[in-house]
């Protein structure tokens, strides 16, 4: 996988002309678009397709959560839509996930269509100690993360949503190295960090083990949106350098000890 194919952007814009205008210039620059509940609520399914028409991948972030009949007949929808990525709520259980992973693989093979891969949200980034403790759960955040991660891949899902802060906790509870980790939370060292708390730059995630970064308003908000894309592309590239020649040292290490 290119270095682009690991960056999506985040389309968090108010209308589909706008989301459309950044898509055409970055389409080139980057591998994918998330359509989260903003642009979804306003411009509906049509964006998706358009998109998907033009020759994009989308990841949908609508976060379902409900009954799992429901959700799994939304995954089946998203699935007819051609979107590569969506994702659901760990917080729903086992059966929830479970139904909505067979609904995905059924429909896919019944109707000839691409399988998208079905990521779990654990905790939303935005819940504290004391949200958790709110809705009467005990565990510290990391616990809860790493619970809901495994709960995910039993059940049959392909990956998670998570800050970098938790990739460690996410390898440690799921070893399947097939397991996706996508990260949002994404800012270089000039960037404004906005509403996110605790923040990484690309290289850093990457190294960390994220598989997709989503980035926002650090691209959306420069004054050379395909510029910035670019830039953290490079920094993903080279992260991806440093790493892969980290691993054929661990390799070559790991070999001569066995002779
Ligand atoms: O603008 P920014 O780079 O912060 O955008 C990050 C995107 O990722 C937003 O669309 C946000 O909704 C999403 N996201 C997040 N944190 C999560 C899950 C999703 O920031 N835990």
């Amino acid at each position: 996988m290119d270095a682009k194919d690991k960056l999506i952007v985040a389309l968090d814009v108010e209308n589909a002309n706008q989301a459309l205008k950044l898509f055409d210039s970055l389409h080139d620059s980057v591998g994918m678009f998330k359509i989260g509940i903003q642009l979804f609520t306003a411009a509906g399914p049509e964006i998706v397709q358009q998109i998907v028409s033009r020759g994009g991948r989308v990841f949908l972030d609508l976060k379902y959560h409900d009954i799992p009949n429901t959700v799994a007949m939304a995954a089946i929808e998203a699935t007819r839509l051609g979107v590569s990525l969506f994702n659901i709520h760990a917080a729903g259980g086992h059966e929830m996930m479970k139904r909505t992973a067979n609904a995905v693989a059924e429909v896919a093979t019944r109707e000839n269509l691409a399988k998208p891969k079905v990521l779990a949200v654990t905790l939303l980034t935005s819940i504290d100690q004391e949200t958790l403790n709110q809705i009467g759960i005990d565990d510290v955040p990391k616990i809860a993360v790493g619970r809901l991660a495994k709960l995910a891949r039993e059940s049959g899902l392909n990956g998670v949503v998570a800050s970098a802060q938790e990739i460690e906790i996410i390898s440690e509870s799921v070893s399947q190295p097939d397991f996706l980790i996508v990260t949002p939370g994404i800012r270089s060292a000039t960037d404004a960090a906005h509403d996110q708390r605790r923040t990484m730059t690309a290289g850093e995630a990457i190294r960390a083990g994220a598989d997709y970064l989503v980035i926002g308003r650090p691209i959306l908000e420069a004054a050379d949106p395909v510029r910035a894309a670019q830039d953290f592309v490079n920094e993903i590239d080279e992260a991806l350098r440093t790493t892969a020649g980290q691993s054929e040292f661990a390799e070559q290490s790991r070999s001569q000890s066995v002779q």
